[in-house]
C-alpha cells in the first residue's frame, strides 16, 4: 500500500517550476512557429537568392539582380527584376521553408515594399500555386517611382502543401523590390508578423511556469562573430538583419544548409510570448565563449565589457521605464510597461576556468546594478564527470543562485537517476534541470523517436524532481520543436510540419506535471520509505495550498498492473478523488502527423471509502491522482 501523510506539507515548490525551453533548432522559429512562410525574404542569405527561383516562361525575357540599399540599415540588398519583353510569364518564385502550405478560405497577407526603377505602366501580379493550378491571385496596381510599403490579402482556394508563392512582373521595365513576406492572417493573438496559433496553443495549454530562450548551442554560435546578439533582433525588421544558424549543419537527413535566423522571432516577441503564456521570460546570453564544440572561440577578459554591457542592457530593456535608453526601444515596440524580468542565464554548457572567470565579472556587473536579478549558471554540457563536478564546485564555493544543467540519457539513466537529488546540498546552489530528454535506444536507426519508453522514464525521473522542489526550482524538456522535414536533433517534444503539428507522448507527461503541480511537497510513502524505483514504482506528492487539495503521482514502469490500497493519514474531503491516466502497454508506440493521440490523458474519478483509494494501475502508466483536503 501507499501511504499519501496529508499533514506533511514540506518546502514551497517554485510556481514556475515546470517551463519550456525553446531553441531555433529543427526550423522551430523560422519555418515554424514564426509564422512567416518566405523563405529569405529580404535577400540577405550570403546567397541572396536561396529559397527564390525566376520564372521565365511563354516567351518572356528577363534578369533578375540584387543591388545595394544605400541607408545605413541592415537590409543591404534589395531585388531588381528586369524585363525585356511584355510577353510570357516573369517573376520570382519561392518555395518556403521544406514547402509552403495553405488552408482552404484562409487569407494570407503579403507585404513588401517597391519602386519602379525604369518604364511605365509596371504592375504585379501575386500568386500561390501547386504546379500549374493556382490556388490565389491578386494584382497590385499603382506602383510607383519611390519606395512604398504594399499589403494586400490573398485567399487561398483550397487546402495543399508544397505550395509556391509567385510575384511576377506584368510590362516593360524594371522594378526594384523588398522584404517580400507572406505570413497566414490567422496568427496567435492575431498579430501581424505573427506566431503560428496551433504551436502557441499547445504550449499555452501546458500552462508553462516560464521560458527559456533562445537556447542552446545558439546563443553561443558556432563563433562569437555569429553568437546570438539580442539587440540585433528587436525593432522594425530591417534592422535586424540575418545570421547563419549554428543548426546550419550538412549531413545526412539532418541536412540544413539553408538555416538562417531572419530574428523576425526576436527578444521583444520571446517577452511577449512569455507574457501570453503567463511564464516568466528566461533569457541566456553568450558569456563571451563561443561554442566549445565548434570554435571555441574566447573573448579576452578585457575585452568582455560589451557582452557585459548586453547583459545590463536587456535588463533595463525589460524592465525598465520608458524613460530610460532601452525602456523606451520597448515602448516604441508597443510594450510601454515593464516584462517584469526576475533571471537571467550567463552562458549555455560552457566550461573550465574560462566560465568561471567570465561569470564572475557578469555577477558582479549584474548585481551591483540589479540586486534583485536571479543569475543563472551553467554546469557544462553532461552531468557526469570532471567538468560538471568542477563547475558545481566553484559555483558552490561563490554561493550561486541556480545552476542549469542538462541531461540526454538513456530511459535506464533517467530511471535510475529519481533520486538523483535526494542527497544534494540543501544549503547549496538550486537547480535549473534546463535541458533534459531521454534517448530511446528501442530505435535501431538515428531517428531516436519520442516513444512511450522515453516519455515514462522521463515521468519516473520527475517525480523525483517533484520531491525535490525544494533544491530543483526549474525544469524543461528539450527541444521543444521540430519540423518534420527539416530537423537536426531528435527527440524534441512537439514536432510540425506546414499544415499540422502533433504533441509527443512526452509532450503529455510534461502537461500533467505542469498542470498538477501543488505549493508544497507532501509525502508518499511505501512501508515508510520514499517510492523511487523499487519494484518499478515511482510517486510524489504535493500538497496545493490555494485549491485546497493533495495531488499525487504515481508511475508503474512495470509490464502488469500493480493493485495498490491508497491510504490517507487523515479525513480528506468528498467521496472521489480526480484520476488521470497516461498510459500503453507498447513502449515503441510514437506520435505521427497521422497518429497524434495514441497516448492520451484520460480523466476518471475513483472512490474513496474508508480514506482508502484502490487501484489497479495499469502498466507502463503515469497517474495523477487530485484530492480535496
Ligand atoms: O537541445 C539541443 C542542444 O543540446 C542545445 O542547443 C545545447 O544546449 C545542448 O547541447
Amino acid at each position: 500500500a501507499f501511504e499519501v501523510d496529508l499533514k506533511s506539507k514540506g518546502a514551497s515548490i517554485a510556481p514556475d517550476m515546470w517551463g519550456l525551453f525553446f531553441e531555433d533548432i529543427n526550423f522551430a522559429a523560422d519555418g515554424g512557429l514564426y509564422a512567416e512562410m518566405i523563405k529569405n525574404y529580404s535577400f540577405e542569405f550570403p546567397s541572396p537568392f536561396m529559397g527564390w527561383q525566376r520564372i521565365q516562361e511563354q516567351g518572356a525575357m528577363g534578369y533578375h539582380y540584387t543591388k545595394p540599399h544605400l541607408d545605413e540599415s541592415k537590409n543591404k540588398k534589395f531585388l531588381q527584376m528586369q524585363r525585356l519583353n511584355e510577353e510570357g510569364v516573369f517573376g520570382m518564385s519561392n518555395a518556403g521553408f521544406r514547402g509552403m502550405a495553405v488552408k482552404a478560405n484562409a487569407n494570407y497577407r503579403l507585404t513588401f515594399m517597391a519602386r519602379i526603377a525604369k518604364g511605365e505602366n509596371l504592375s504585379l501580379k501575386a500568386q500561390l500555386a501547386k504546379g500549374r493550378n493556382i490556388l490565389a491571385d491578386v494584382n497590385i496596381e499603382g506602383l510607383t517611382r519611390d519606395w512604398q510599403e504594399y499589403e494586400v490579402m490573398l485567399t487561398a482556394s483550397e487546402t495543399a502543401d508544397q505550395v509556391n508563392f509567385k510575384i511576377l512582373l506584368e510590362g516593360e521595365g524594371e522594378l526594384d523590390i523588398d522584404m517580400i513576406s507572406l505570413f497566414p492572417e490567422d496568427t496567435w493573438k492575431g498579430r501581424k508578423r505573427g506566431l503560428r496559433k496551433d504551436i502557441v496553443q499547445l504550449l499555452a495549454d501546458m500552462n508553462p511556469g516560464f521560458l527559456r530562450f533562445p537556447g542552446g548551442c545558439i546563443v553561443e554560435g558556432f563563433d562569437l562573430e555569429n553568437r546570438y546578439q539580442w539587440k540585433n533582433t528587436i525593432g522594425e525588421m530591417k534592422d535586424r538583419g540575418t545570421m547563419i544558424n549554428r543548426w546550419n549543419i550538412e549531413f545526412a537527413h539532418r541536412n540544413a544548409p539553408d538555416y538562417f535566423q531572419s530574428f523576425g522571432l526576436g527578444f521583444f516577441e520571446y517577452f511577449q510570448l512569455a507574457e501570453d503564456l503567463g511564464a516568466e521570460p528566461l533569457p541566456i546570453l553568450s558569456c563571451g565563449l563561443a561554442c566549445q564544440y565548434n570554435s571555441g572561440e574566447i573573448v579576452p577578459l578585457d575585452m568582455l565589457d560589451e557582452y557585459v554591457q548586453d547583459a545590463l542592457d536587456l535588463i533595463e530593456f525589460a524592465n525598465g521605464s520608458v524613460e530610460t535608453a532601452w525602456g523606451a526601444k520597448r515602448a516604441a515596440m508597443g510594450h510601454p510597461e515593464p516584462f517584469d524580468l526576475k533571471y537571467i542565464g550567463v552562458g549555455n554548457e560552457n566550461w573550465g576556468p574560462q566560465y568561471i572567470e567570465r561569470a564572475d565579472v557578469f555577477e558582479k556587473a549584474i548585481k551591483s546594478a540589479y540586486p534583485e536579478m536571479i543569475i543563472v549558471s551553467t554546469s557544462g554540457p553532461s552531468p557526469d564527470g570532471h567538468e560538471f563536478d568542477y563547475l558545481w564546485k566553484e559555483l558552490t564555493a561563490r554561493n550561486a543562485e541556480l545552476i542549469d544543467e542538462h541531461y540526454y540519457k538513456s530511459p535506464e539513466w533517467f530511471l535510475e537517476s529519481a533520486r538523483r537529488y535526494d542527497n544534494y546540498d540543501r544549503n547549496g546552489p538550486k537547480v535549473f534541470a534546463g535541458e533534459y530528454a531521454a534517448h530511446s535506444t528501442t530505435e535501431k536507426d538515428a531517428l531516436k523517436k519520442n516513444n512511450w519508453e522515453a516519455a515514462l522514464s522521463e515521468a519516473a525521473f520527475m517525480t523525483g524532481l517533484e520531491r525535490n522542489a525544494d533544491i530543483v526550482r526549474l525544469a524543461s524538456y528539450a527541444p521543444l520543436l521540430a519540423h518534420v522535414d527539416g530537423w537536426q536533433w531528435a527527440p524534441d517534444m512537439i514536432w510540425f510540419d506546414n499544415l499540422g503539428v502533433y504533441a509527443t507522448p512526452n509532450y503529455y507527461v510534461q502537461k500533467l506535471f505542469s498542470t498538477n503541480p501543488g505549493t508544497h511537497t507532501a509525502t508518499i510513502t511505501a512501508n515508510g520509505n520514499t517510492v523511487a524505483g523499487e519494484d518499478g514504482m515511482y510517486a510524489s506528492a504535493t500538497i496545493d495550498e490555494k485549491a485546497k487539495e493533495i495531488i499525487f503521482k504515481i508511475v508503474n514502469t512495470n509490464a502488469e498492473i500493480r493493485a495498490f490500497d491508497i491510504k490517507f493519514s487523515g479525513n480528506v474531503k468528498g467521496k472521489n478523488a480526480t484520476w488521470i491516466e497516461l498510459q500503453s502497454d507498447q513502449l515503441d508506440v510514437a506520435h505521427s502527423l497521422k497518429e497524434p493521440k495514441k497516448i492520451a490523458p484520460e480523466e476518471k474519478s475513483v472512490e474513496i471509502q474508508k480514506r482508502v483509494v484502490k487501484t489497479e494501475l495499469k502498466p507502463y502508466s503515469v497517474n495523477v491522482f487530485r484530492v480535496k483536503l
